[in-house]
């Protein structure tokens, strides 16, 4: 195919070449086979492993990555492989020749967003990644698109599948974290290697992404303020539990008063009240606050082949009409940067209390001591945050409250002052 041709002549069918037949590859061939209509076919499926019993005929694979990147009838790449260092060189090379890309590798595209951005300009060719950010819910476009005229105020949500299932299980049926991550596994929801997903990598990655629709900023993975759930001790739930709280993984973009944007990825406990409550097992959601629409709360499946394979293809359906994103947040609102100046109520729980870097408190307001157990509820600034790891060692777990984020100074000063008053710090 020439660079730059369209797509979407009436005429033409997609040809796609596939790379990655795991549980999204097969779900896509699965999902394409029963939607005719799409006019879209797989022409050649690229595996890694030639030697793993397929469900389809050996006729259909190639180990050979040039046979779909040199096919000149191959318009479309599909890229649904689990090494983000391959996916890259994969989709570098397929833009490079012009053919469009639909990509589900949210690590490689996080990593590498600026230089993926520049190869879709320079050769004018789509890279659609709906499936990359919370599985079947269609979160990118919309934030691409919907929020274009609306000033988007913040994010706010649950973006990893297999940490919302493991909770949920923790919470519902009291299962030990180890069995519950196996059972993420068995369904198909976690990443191969799972750190990915309970280190809260994933959920990053995923903002990381949403962070470049939403509000046109381009942050690396790095960047952000995160933990993930492994550190979530008993305790911790027995607590929630006695609260009515259930425990979240929750993943924040929020404009502040000084007209920056906080951003993190940080276990939350959430109340009855809070939307994210509700949200259990592999389901994802993402509410957002916006000037005049004010809230809008988008739920949907976020892990799983079908769900995930329903994404790649309202992708490749995209590719029919041209669609292309337009990254208009990103060429017209480009002075939006990250900040950590702002504060966090924070729960931190810990098997011995030396590991709690107190000078790193704004203050406390509550201090408990158990047998073989501490915990206390204060105040701290996500620049200490960011710039120590105390907080994710081994043995202390980092919860935020409800509402945790504190931008009043005054109120920040007026709570301390009194603290100091009644000599609790
Ligand atoms: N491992 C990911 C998750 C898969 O659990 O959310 C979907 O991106």
């Amino acid at each position: 195919m020439s660079p730059n041709k369209p797509i979407n002549e009436s005429t033409d069918k997609l040809t796609i070449g596939l790379f990655g037949f795991g549980v999204v590859g097969k779900g896509l061939y699965d999902v394409l086979h029963s939607t005719p209509t799409l006019r879209s076919s797989i022409k050649k499926i690229c595996i890694k492993n030639p030697e793993k019993k397929r469900s389809i005929a050996a006729e259909h694979f190639t180990t050979d990555a040039s046979a779909l990147l040199n096919d000149e009838s191959i318009n479309v790449i599909v890229e649904l492989i689990d090494d983000a260092d391959a996916a890259y060189r994969i989709v570098k090379t397929a833009l490079q020749k012009g053919k469009a890309v639909v990509s589900a590798n949210k690590k490689m595209i996080a990593e590498h967003f600026e230089e993926l951005l520049a190869l879709q300009q320079r050769h004018k060719t789509a890279f659609l990644y709906e499936a990359a950010c919370c599985a079947s819910m269609p979160i990118v476009r919309n934030l691409e698109e919907y929020y274009d005229n609306d000033l988007l105020k913040s994010i706010r949500g649950i973006i990893n599948g297999s940490t919302n299932y493991i909770l949920t299980r923790i919470q519902e049926d009291q299962l030990e974290f180890k069995e519950a991550l196996s059972l993420a596994q068995q369904l198909g929801f976690a990443e191969s290697n799972p750190k990915l997903d309970i280190g809260g990598f994933d959920a990053v990655n995923k903002l990381s992404i949403l962070l470049a629709h939403s509000f046109g900023v381009i942050a690396k993975p790095g960047t952000f303020i995160f933990s993930g759930i492994e550190n979530i001790a008993s305790p911790d739930s027995v607590r929630a539990r006695e609260k009515q709280y259930s425990i979240k993984l929750v993943a924040n973009a929020k404009k502040l008063n000084n007209g920056k944007l906080a951003a993190f990825v940080l276990p939350q406990f959430v109340t009855a009240k809070d939307e994210l409550y509700q949200v259990e097992n592999e389901f994802n959601a993402l509410i957002t606050e916006s000037t005049f629409a004010d809230r809008h709360f988008f739920k949907g499946k976020g892990a799983g082949a079908f769900p995930t394979a329903s994404a790649v293809l309202s992708d490749i359906s995209a590719l029919r009409y041209n669609y292309k994103y337009e990254y208009k947040k990103i060429f017209h609102q480009r002075d939006t940067a990250l900040s950590n100046d702002f504060y966090l109520k924070v729960f931190i729980s810990t098997d011995d209390i030396t590991k709690i870097s107190k000078a790193d408190l704004e203050w406390i307001e509550e201090w408990h001591n158990e047998i073989s157990h501490s915990w206390l509820i204060g105040v701290v600034h996500a620049e200490k945050l960011a710039a120590g790891d105390w907080w994710k060692q081994d043995g202390v777990s980092l919860i935020l409250c409800p509402d945790p984020v504190i931008e009043d100074i005054e109120y920040r000063k007026i709570s301390k002052r009194s603290l100091e008053l009644a000599g609790v710090v």
